[in-house]
């Protein structure tokens, strides 16, 4: 596959493919043209997507046109589909695949989940092994808005004063399923509301606070918004103070990127390496998005869960 390297602004064919690169923004994002996913891919054009990946932390392949059995053959490139808590939007053909939707089925229910994630928050930080990529499939887009927000955690991280980064660089952070901004199970910006058995299922997990990505050995902020609640060892408005803070910091406009789909896009995100938040679309304007999550392949950072 060979790909071109990515030069902002504009694109430049590869020489030995038709696929083209491109910087997506100046803060984070690559865009891959003439890649056909419901194609097997060679092991070494996945290792140049995931190179792309990598270094975009938002990865759009463009122009897909896929069954659910293709996107998760693609998917499982990564590793093992983990489903979402919220068990309740399977696709009919693939459990792995979560539908994101706000159409209604015949019967006036919903035909898949509507307003998941429209706060900053990074995927399955409240799991033990959270998130390495989450995907997604643009299968119809609302007229109006629907773009993903996306907050660079490497360069947060790396623009924090020398004593800030002394400060934290050890701190660990207690998570828990939810919106700590937003605890509101009837507000559209909470987390999306779990039945009493899913609540069951989730529990208090720790994690870094500055952890060093698997894949590129670069420090990143972690889950400073979301699910992160408090810190070890600090009173528990002490530390949601400093979140806080971190959170005001890393979420400035230098870091953020809004990322407009059209129908047929592949978007995967690093949720190590970014905070990401859906945008509030209205209710009747039609959108679907299938999704696919893969936990982080190993263990090393993930620390030992806690009790409430
Ligand atoms: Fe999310």
């Amino acid at each position: 596959m060979r790909l071109a390297a990515p030069e902002h602004g504009g694109v430049r064919a590869s020489e030995a493919a038709s696929v083209r690169k491109r910087r997506l923004s100046d803060v984070l994002g690559v865009a891959l043209d003439g890649v056909d996913l419901a194609r097997p891919l060679s092991e070494a054009d996945f290792r140049e997507i995931e190179q792309a990946f990598f270094e975009g932390q938002v990865l759009a392949i463009k122009g897909q046109d896929l069954t659910p059995e293709q996107f998760l053959a693609f998917a499982r490139r990564f590793g093992p589909p983990e489903p979402h808590v919220i068990d309740t939007f399977h696709h009919p053909d693939a459990a792995d695949i979560l539908i994101l939707s706000n159409r209604r089925k015949p019967d006036g229910s919903p035909a898949g989940l509507a307003d998941g994630g429209t706060y900053f928050h990074t995927d399955y930080s409240y799991l033990q092994v959270p998130a390495r990529v989450t995907m997604l499939y643009s299968v119809e887009v609302p007229s109006k808005g629907g773009d993903t927000l996306f907050a660079d955690m490497y360069a947060a991280y790396d623009d924090l004063s020398a004593a800030m980064k002394q400060r934290i660089d050890g701190l660990v952070v207690r998570h828990h399923y939810g919106n700590r901004d937003d605890l509101d199970e009837q507000s559209r910006t909470a987390a999306s509301r779990l039945s009493d058995k899913q609540k069951d299922k989730v529990t208090w997990v720790r994690h870094k606070l500055v952890r060093t990505h698997y894949g590129t050995g670069r420090k990143a902020l972690y889950g400073v918004s979301g699910s992160s609640f408090d810190i070890d060892g600090m009173a528990r408005r002490e530390g949601a103070a400093l979140l806080d803070e971190l959170k005001r910091h890393a979420l400035r406009d230098k870091y953020v990127y809004s990322y407009p789909y059209e129908v047929g896009d592949v978007v995967l995100w690093d949720d190590l390496a970014t905070l990401h938040s859906a945008t509030l679309t209205e209710p009747d304007d039609p959108r679907t998005l299938w999704r696919i999550t893969v936990k982080e392949p190993c263990f090393e950072t993930a620390l030992r869960a806690s009790s409430a």
